[in-house]
């Protein structure tokens, strides 16, 4: 099986990406690492442990950055929810963390697995970034980083940022110049990602306890919330019987099951740490002008139908459980 940690703010659609790498049935799961990003870090911390004990998943727990490297933590509560799982309650696991702080964890594991371990990054890179920092050495362990994280178009959290990269530019910046074997799956790819919409929700209706939380979470509607009208003004409610959610993390985790499900393509990627207006952008050099070797393969397209049949055998695997 292809080790793997799974680096994350859960987070719903970190909970997503995290029953797919579950349910898929190729990977070992080294460890899951937590840090703060859609929201504090003492929340992401118990979900993701929460979640693995709930889904039978038996790996170290281990927690990381409380906040970015040069500035105070900024959530998006307003889209998870204070708690990061839309208030869902999920039971509460009493296995312990793992002590060791996230990068120490994930060095552990790549020198266990040199040129095999691979690494989702679907969360803020303050973790990612500290790894490289503390261990240089590291990034030529690693098979594969593969974040969510940036766009080639249009942002979530400002008008060119997403939310993963402008949380923290600087860890960002010092990721997408490490010269780590690194795959960006950006916020506009993961919207062409969802699943068709009667399978979807003919899977929603499945038996079990982790399907019902997860139809608990689907239900939750950011934008009716008080939170959510303070960042964004007033929306009209979600229509939750025909509603398919676009899933960032979960698509970027399905890209890295099925390798045919994203097209991808090489560039040199810039992440934008100072621009008053562009501030979290992810600028691509489309066109080479910069004349610099590429760092990062981007993904462009995703395959719809084979995401489908992702999260159809997600919903098999977990029916009962
Ligand atoms: C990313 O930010 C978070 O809100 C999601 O979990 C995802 O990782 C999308 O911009
Ligand atoms: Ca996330």
């Amino acid at each position: 099986k292809r080790p793997l940690i799974i680096d994350c703010d859960p987070g719903i659609d970190d909970f997503v990406a995290i029953l797919l790498a579950n349910s898929c049935g190729q990977f070992d799961i080294r460890a899951i690492t937590t840090l703060g990003g859609n929201v504090l870090p003492q929340y992401t911390a118990r979900n993701a442990k929460n979640i693995a004990a709930m889904i039978g998943l038996d790996c170290p727990i281990g927690r990381g950055a409380q906040k970015p490297l040069m500035h105070e933590i900024d959530t998006a509560d307003y889209i998870h929810g204070v708690d990061g799982i839309g208030g869902v309650e999920l039971p509460e696991s009493d296995r312990p963390f793992d002590e060791r702080p996230a990068w120490d964890i994930i060095y552990d594991e790549a020198c266990k697995f040199p040129g095999q371990l691979e690494v989702a990054a679907i969360g803020p890179l303050t973790n990612i970034a500290i790894l490289f920092r503390k261990y240089p050495e590291v990034v030529r362990l690693i098979k594969k980083l593969h974040i969510m994280g940036g766009s080639t178009t249009t942002g979530n959290h400002s008008p060119y940022g997403e939310f993963n990269i402008w949380e923290d530019v600087l860890a960002a910046d010092i990721v997408f110049n490490s010269g780590v074997e690194l795959r960006m799956v950006g916020l506009d790819c993961t919207r062409q990602g969802q699943c068709d919409k009667q399978v979807w929700h003919q899977g929603l209706q499945k038996p079990g306890l982790v399907i019902s939380k997860l139809r608990e979470m689907m239900a939750f509607d950011p934008t009716q919330t008080e939170l959510y009208r303070q960042h964004r003004g007033i929306k009209p409610p979600k229509d939750v019987e025909n509603y398919v959610p676009g899933l960032p993390d979960a698509v970027t985790m399905a890209g890295m099951i099925d390798e045919d499900l994203l097209q991808c393509q090489k560039y040199y990627v810039m992440v934008e740490t100072t621009g008053p207006l562009t501030y979290g952008w992810t600028m691509v050099d489309w066109n080479m002008t910069t004349r610099k070797p590429f760092n990062c393969e981007v993904a462009l397209k995703v395959d719809t139908d084979r995401i489908t049949e992702l999260y159809r055998q997600m919903f098999d695997f977990y029916e009962g459980k």
